[in-house]
C-alpha cells in the first residue's frame, strides 16, 4: 500500500511536512496545500512559498493547483517548471463556498464540458505529469459518471478520490460503494481518501477495493502521527515515540519562528494544528484548553512538552 499525506491548507504546509518527514516518517508522496490562481494571477502570492525547493528538503511534494482556466494553469505550470517539479495535482475537491461559487474546486465537478476543455488545453501542451484530486460530485454522484470518459481520455498519473460529495464538506459518511464502483471504471491508478483513522480502516479499504493500492491520509495523521508507522506495521516503543514527537514539535516551533513575525500569529498557527492533534492524547481536551490559554511561546512549550513526556 502506498501512503500519501493529504494537503490541508494552513496545516500540512512545508513546516509540517518537513518536520514530520525529518522526525516521524516518510510518506510515499506529499502534496502542497492548494495554490489558487485566478484570472492568470496568484490569488495569494504567499501560497507559492510552500513549494520553494529550500523549504522542501526532507520530502518532495506534488504542488497543487486550484483554478479553472488554462491561462491560470499555465502560470502555475511555469512556476512549477522553474522550481524543477515534474508533477502537479489539480484540485477538484475544495468545498469552501467562496471557491465553489467561482466554479473551482468541487464547484467545477457539475461542469463536465469545462473540465473536458481544460483537460484538452492542458494535455495538448503540458510538460508535467498531471493528477487530479476530486470528490464523487458536488451535489450528487451522477455528476461523476460524466467525468469518467473525460478522465479516461487523458494519461493522468493518478486520480485521488475523497469519497464524499462537495456539499458534505468534511462531515457525514464517506460513500465506499460509489467509490468502489467508479474506481473500477477509471483506467488510471486510483488513490482512496477520506476518514482513515486507524489500521482497521485501511484493512477495510483493502477488503472492499482490493485493486486500490494507494491511500491518502490527512486529519488522521494530525490526530495520531504514529498512524503511518501503524499502517506500515512498524513497532515503536513508548520511549521512541516520545522522542520522535518531541523532536517533531521542536522542529515545528523552530521553523514557525522563521516564518511568523509576531508571537500571536505563531501561536495561532500552533493552536490550529492542536485543534486536531489533541485528540491523540488521553487528556487531549484539557491539554487543548491549556494551549488556547497560553499567551506566550514559553507557556505553550511548557504545556505541550509536559503532555508529550506524560503520554
Ligand atoms: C482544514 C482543511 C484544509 C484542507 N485543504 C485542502 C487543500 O489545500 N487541498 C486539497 O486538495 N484538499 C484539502 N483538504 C481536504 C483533505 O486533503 C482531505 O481530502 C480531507 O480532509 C479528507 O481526508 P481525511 O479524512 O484523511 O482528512 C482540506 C481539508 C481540511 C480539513
Amino acid at each position: 500500500m502506498e501512503i500519501y499525506l493529504a494537503p490541508l491548507q494552513g496545516l500540512t504546509d512545508w513546516i509540517f511536512r518537513e518536520s514530520f518527514s525529518e522526525h516521524i516518517g516518510q510518506f510515499d508522496k506529499t502534496f502542497t496545500p492548494f495554490v489558487r490562481v485566478q484570472n492568470d494571477e496568484f490569488f495569494r502570492p504567499s501560497q507559492c512559498n510552500d513549494l520553494i525547493p529550500a523549504h522542501n528538503v526532507f520530502q518532495n511534494p506534488v504542488p497543487q493547483f486550484l483554478g479553472n482556466d488554462f491561462e491560470s494553469f499555465k502560470k502555475f505550470e511555469d512556476l512549477c517548471l522553474q522550481n524543477d517539479y515534474k508533477e502537479v495535482n489539480i484540485n477538484m475537491g475544495c468545498p469552501f463556498p467562496i471557491v465553489v461559487k467561482k466554479g473551482m474546486g468541487a464547484g467545477i465537478l457539475p461542469n463536465s464540458a469545462q473540465i473536458a476543455q481544460l483537460m484538452e488545453a492542458i494535455f495538448s501542451t503540458t510538460k508535467l505529469n498531471i493528477s487530479i484530486k476530486c470528490r464523487l460530485g458536488l451535489d450528487n454522484t451522477a455528476e461523476f459518471e460524466h467525468l469518467i470518459p473525460i478522465f479516461n481520455s487523458y494519461p493522468l498519473s493518478e486520480v485521488i478520490i475523497h469519497a464524499r460529495l462537495g456539499k458534505q464538506q468534511y462531515k457525514g459518511e464517506v460513500n465506499m460503494e460509489a467509490f468502489g464502483k467508479y474506481a473500477a471504471l477509471l483506467k488510471h491508478p486510483i488513490c482512496y481518501n477520506g476518514d482513515i483513522l486507524s489500521l482497521k480502516d485501511v484493512e477495510q479499504i483493502e477488503t472492499l477495493t482490493p485493486n486500490v493500492s494507494r491511500i491518502m491520509i490527512g486529519r488522521g495523521i494530525l490526530q495520531n502521527p504514529f498512524l503511518l508507522a501503524e499502517i506500515k506495521r512498524q513497532e515503536l516503543t513508548r520511549d521512541a515515540k516520545v522522542k520522535m514527537l518531541r523532536d517533531f514539535h521542536i522542529s515545528i516551533i523552530e521553523r514557525c519562528k522563521e516564518k511568523y513575525a509576531g508571537n500571536l500569529n505563531l501561536l495561532r498557527r500552533l493552536e490550529e494544528m492542536w485543534s486536531y492533534h489533541y485528540e491523540g492524547f488521553e487528556d487531549g481536551k484539557k491539554i487543548f484548553k491549556q494551549i488556547k490559554k497560553a499567551n506566550t511561546l514559553e507557556k505553550y512549550e511548557g504545556v505541550i512538552f509536559k503532555a508529550i513526556n506524560e503520554m
